[in-house]
């Protein structure tokens, strides 16, 4: 693999997905990592992320130089450009300056930016900068506040640059990326979703044996990748529990019970524990508490079902659909704070005492997406875009109940039906229908006055839901959805549009 070393982490998962994109496989490893453990990896390249502004701040993460007793090839990123620099002799200008955003790269030929455009717009972040490059090393491109922007030494094939080739800010990144791996490091463009199918499937087979295997589906796209990898992998000795909470859109279940099992043949029982669910949810109103609720009982429910299976085949394992954003979250963050309790309806509790498998430990939502296609799911199943666990009793304002969820149901279904038809699909990464239940207005249909309550549309387009911005859809198409649902949902009387970006607000309202 590449490794990817990790001097701050919201850079380097942005390096490691940028490295797949160019089709070389790559892994996150923290800076901490002793560089025996990275050399005993075997990597094909390692790259140095961005982290602190400067390596003279305090608690900045050292570099060893031991790294570069060896043939690795390097390429080093903003501050893992001045770790390196220094490491191996040139010197990091302490000058206090700082330079951030856009800015203009005067590019001076070299193989990493050999026949770009002279005069490109990059994204800098840094502090201090690299005064003088090593030796061996030829500079080969300036910005206004760093004299020494790229350098790269092609015999000892090592390379860095002080902006930040990742960020799509960064004109021409992506290629300056590519001539690193492919030109000098010499790594060859081979990695694919096949390649990881194999993969995965040989170690699950070797990790299960002729055991047992239980998966829960969530509906959503993570978990049925996973399962269906799994079942590649062990067939028949894997089994699917989908706890159906009552809570979830038109048509989701259905598609669960039906189109995932005559696309996949895997065994599946349905728990429909809505009447559960929905008693324990009756009257509440207050977001975590309707977490909480739905939480328990769907760990309650899943319990009940994984000790009904196991009476009849014992279970050894436990798939989750765990992606890699999800282990840089739990393992990186550090006093964060608790914004919502997400409850991943797929997540158990630990002392289920089942051995995991999670088979996407290490990929991206595309990623996933892409392997969902190479597994042959369904199209509509693998593009979903993603949906809460706790499902519609988070996008009602006020308390749920059966008729509250139909109405929503309704609505969203509109909403989704014509995002689809204008093909938009692909550029909003989640499109939340919510439900103001507790709010009505006034309006006017039919000659006659209505007491109605308000629907909001909240578009979304993000690249991992961290940060989120509000879709521009076409006017006609957002016309088109409220026309419908005023029309066809009677309790209906307006609708309206969210636009705000995340931060301030959260893309779901609860
Ligand atoms: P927020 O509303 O926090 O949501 O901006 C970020 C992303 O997470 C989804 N979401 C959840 N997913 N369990 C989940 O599995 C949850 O409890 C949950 N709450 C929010 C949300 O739909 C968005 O994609």
């Amino acid at each position: 693999p590449v490794l990817v070393v990790d001097f701050g982490a919201q850079y380097a998962q942005l390096i490691a997905r940028r490295v797949r994109e160019a089709r070389v496989y790559s892994e996150i490893v923290p800076h901490s990592m002793p560089v025996a453990e990275m050399l005993a990896k075997d990597p094909a390249a390692i790259i140095l992320s961005g982290g602190p502004s400067s390596v003279y701040e305090e608690g900045a993460p050292g570099l060893d130089a031991a790294l570069f007793d060896n043939e690795v090839p390097v390429f080093g990123i903003c501050y893992g450009f001045q770790a390196m620099a220094q490491a191996l002799g040139g010197t990091v200008a302490h000058t206090g300056a700082r330079e951030y955003g856009r800015t203009v790269l005067s590019a001076q030929g070299g193989t990493l930016l050999r026949d770009l455009p002279a005069d490109l717009p990059v994204w800098m972040s840094h502090g201090d900068s690299v005064a003088v490059a090593p030796q061996g090393f030829a500079v080969t491109a300036s910005t206004p506040g760093a004299p020494v922007a790229a350098f790269e030494d092609l015999t000892a094939r090592r390379a860095g640059v002080q902006f930040h080739p990742e960020v799509a800010h960064t004109e021409q990144g992506q290629e300056m990326l590519r001539r690193f791996l492919y030109d000098i490091a010499g790594i060859e463009p081979t990695w694919t979703s096949s390649n990881i199918i194999d993969e995965q499937v040989a170690a699950i087979r070797a990790k299960v044996g002729d055991k047992q295997v239980l998966c829960g589906l969530s509906g959503g796209v993570d978990s049925a990748v996973a399962a269906a990898l799994v079942h590649k992998a062990v067939g028949d000795q894997l089994t699917c529990v989908f706890v159906d909470h009552g809570l979830l859109r038109a048509g989701e279940a259905e598609q669960v019970e039906k189109d995932y099992v005559a696309a996949t043949g895997i065994r599946l029982k349905v728990v429909d524990a809505a009447d559960t669910f929905l008693g324990h949810l009756a009257g509440v109103t207050d977001p975590e508490q309707k977490r909480k609720i739905i939480g328990r009982e769907f760990i309650r429910t899943f319990e009940a079902a994984a000790r009904e299976l196991d009476a009849e085949r014992h279970i050894e394992f436990l798939v989750q659909g765990t992606l890699y954003p999800d282990v840089v979250e739990s393992g990186g963050g550090t006093g964060t704070a608790n914004i919502k309790s997400h409850h991943n309806v797929g997540g158990l509790p630990d002392d289920l005492q089942f051995a995991l498998i999670e088979p996407l430990r290490t990929l991206f939502k595309d990623e996933v997406r892409a392997l969902g296609a190479e597994l042959g799911l369904p199209e509509e199943m693998v593009q979903r875009h993603p949906f809460p666990g706790p499902g519609l009793a988070i996008r009602i304002i006020g308390a749920v109940d059966r008729e509250r969820l139909d109405i929503l149901r309704a609505a969203d279904l509109i909403a989704r039906e014509e995002l689809t038809a204008a093909g938009l699909d692909r550029d909003v990464w989640q499109f939340p229908v919510v439900l103001l239940a507790d709010v009505r207005s006034v309006g006017v249909q039919g000659d006659g006055r209505t007491y109605g309550h308000p629907v909001v549309l909240r578009p979304v387009s993000s690249e991992d839901a961290m940060t989120a911005d509000w879709s521009r859809l076409p006017y006609d198409v957002i016309a088109r959805i409220s026309t419908r649902i005023t029309n066809e949902v009677r309790e209906i009387n307006r609708v309206v549009l969210d636009v705000t970006s995340k931060p301030p607000g959260t893309i779901e309202w609860e």
